[in-house]
């Protein structure tokens, strides 16, 4: 995969970034964005590119070229992009820009338009021949998505998706990746015509985050999980992706989206296939795909009638916030006055194999929950025969895996409280990333991008992946369009509504982290 040695130049204090450098190495190259003029650019490439340079994880060989329409110049969308890393790099990032600024130039040029990806591709030799970036390419499709179409033919027509004498050509595409099914597999014949599979990549940033990975390491560098892993031990699975934030100024995008498809469908899901998936034989990209598919295989697609059951949607309206006012997703700009877009869902799924199969997975997600936070609860089972406390059950054993912030893993159990009488309290055992390895945690972004241009793609959603989730996400949506019922209501500032603790059916309750 790798044959270039990554340069050792800038002084890094982050320990993951020195054991990448040693374990993997990167071809010089260059990374042409388009709708290089966006928000994305300016606040996450950017920015997690000039991570990795201070971490020395750049090629000596490397350029940026940004393709969009509007008239900008190479001064400008440098200024632009300066700023950008100013405001959301991490510390001591920007003179890493300004060190590497002349690597970055814009094309200003029409995505439908033939002749502006032709003088790109000269342009691309010239920087090969200038800045010794070999003929390796990777496009970043950072416009909305009614663009990939002609991008990706362009791309084709002119045979920049071509891999030939050694060299690279990538393809990175940013979510929605289709909003449905159909628009998902079209999509996908549409890449499929450009790229080979091997040469894309479907970016869900949640992949990107370390403790998302770690969900892996935890299970496969150990002894002891694996074995509780499955229905005998646990009672179920609790998914949480809780945001503070509302809908903001995306009201517009959000109206159409709704958490089903701009969270569940991608982030949730990847994290659910992960926790729930088999051993993969290797740790390559396919055959950990090829593990996590299967769990979306098996979950079965709702009927219509099942979905009320199941599911629970609702919007926010007015709350507060440490004692700020804030508006109810209706009164939002961009968002109907009679919307019926879901900004929480929740979602009973079971995975139908012999590791799961009576253990549900509860998926939630929503916007303007108390807290910004993603956890993962394993809930395990009461043990057989109750001792204690006159056989009441206490509360059960908890595997809590924190996403973010605050990131680690803790385990709930029972101690005896000292003293004559032989009282259970709950205790905690705790693991915290910050205080175990300290250094600062790179984007996820950072990490992205750099398996982007090592070729590694088993950060990325596979096709396929992509749409068993679809399949999934499109049954309820389907049952919700049928249903009788309207979104339920949760006030600004609370953790969703009251109907969502019966989802978890019986003795069991949503945690409130
Ligand atoms: C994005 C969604 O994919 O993820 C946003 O479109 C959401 O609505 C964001 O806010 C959450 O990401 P993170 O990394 O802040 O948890």
């Amino acid at each position: 995969m790798a044959n270039i040695t990554v340069p050792t130049a800038s002084v890094t204090s982050n320990p993951l970034a020195d054991e990448l450098r040693t374990a993997r190495t990167v071809r010089p190259c260059v990374v042409v964005i388009f709708g290089a003029t966006g928000d994305l650019t300016k606040r996450k490439l950017v920015p997690s590119l000039m991570g990795l340079a201070k971490d020395g994880l750049l090629p000596p060989g490397f350029a940026v070229v940004g393709f969009a329409r509007r008239a900008w110049t190479d001064e400008s969308f440098r200024a632009e992009l300066a700023d950008g890393v100013r405001q959301f790099g991490r510390p001591d990032t920007s003179s890493q820009f300004d060190a590497m600024a002349d690597a970055f130039s814009f094309h200003q040029s029409d995505f439908g338009e033939t002749a502006g990806y032709v003088a790109l591709k000269q342009k691309l030799e010239q920087i090969d021949r200038q800045r010794g970036t070999a003929g390796n390419r990777i496009f970043y499709l950072a416009t909305p998505p009614s663009a990939y179409s002609s991008i990706l033919q362009n791309l084709a027509t002119t045979g920049l998706s071509v891999e030939k004498d050694g060299k690279f050509a990538r393809v990175i595409v940013e979510k929605p990746f289709g909003r449905d099914i159909a628009t998902a597999v079209a999509l996908n014949d549409q890449v499929r015509a450009a790229f080979h599979e091997r040469q894309v990549f479907r970016i869900d940033h949640y992949l990107g985050k370390e403790t998302v990975q770690n969900i892996l390491a935890l299970r496969f560098a150990n002894g002891i999980f694996e074995p509780l892993w499955n229905e005998k031990f646990v009672d179920h699975v609790q998914i949480t992706v809780a945001e503070s934030i509302g809908v903001g100024s995306r009201g517009g995008y959000f109206e159409e989206s709704g958490i089903i498809r701009d969270m569940i469908q991608n982030h949730l899901m990847q994290v659910l296939t992960l926790v729930a998936m088999e051993p993969p034989t290797s740790l390559t990209a396919d055959a950990v795909r090829d593990e996590k598919v299967k769990v979306l295989q098996a979950i079965r697609s709702f009927r219509p009638e099942e979905v009320d059951e199941a599911t629970v949607r609702a919007q926010y309206t007015r709350g507060s916030f440490g004692g700020e006012e804030v508006k109810g997703y209706r009164d939002e700009e961009g968002v109907a006055a009679e919307s019926t877009t879901e900004t929480y869902a929740a979602v009973r799924l079971h995975v139908n194999n012999w590791r799961w199969a009576r253990t549900p997975f509860v998926l939630r997600s929503g916007k303007r929950l108390p807290r910004r936070v993603t956890e993962v609860a394993i809930h395990f089972k009461q043990p057989p025969h109750l001792l204690f406390e006159g056989g009441k059950p206490l509360l059960p054993n908890v595997l809590l895996l924190r996403i973010q912030p605050d990131e680690g893993v803790a385990l709930r159990f029972g101690a005896k409280v000292p003293g004559p009488d032989v009282r259970i309290r709950d205790v905690r055992m705790d693991f915290r990333y910050g205080t175990a390895f300290g250094g600062e945690t790179a984007d996820a972004y950072e990490r992205l991008l750099l398996d982007s241009m090592l070729g590694d793609g088993t950060l990325f959603a596979r096709a396929d992946e992509v749409e068993e989730a679809w399949r999934i996400v499109d049954s309820i949506v389907a049952g919700w369009k049928q249903s009788a019922q309207r979104p339920d209501e949760y006030v600004a500032g609370t953790w969703g509504p009251e109907r969502a603790e019966q989802l978890l059916l019986t003795g069991r309750a949503w945690r409130k982290p």
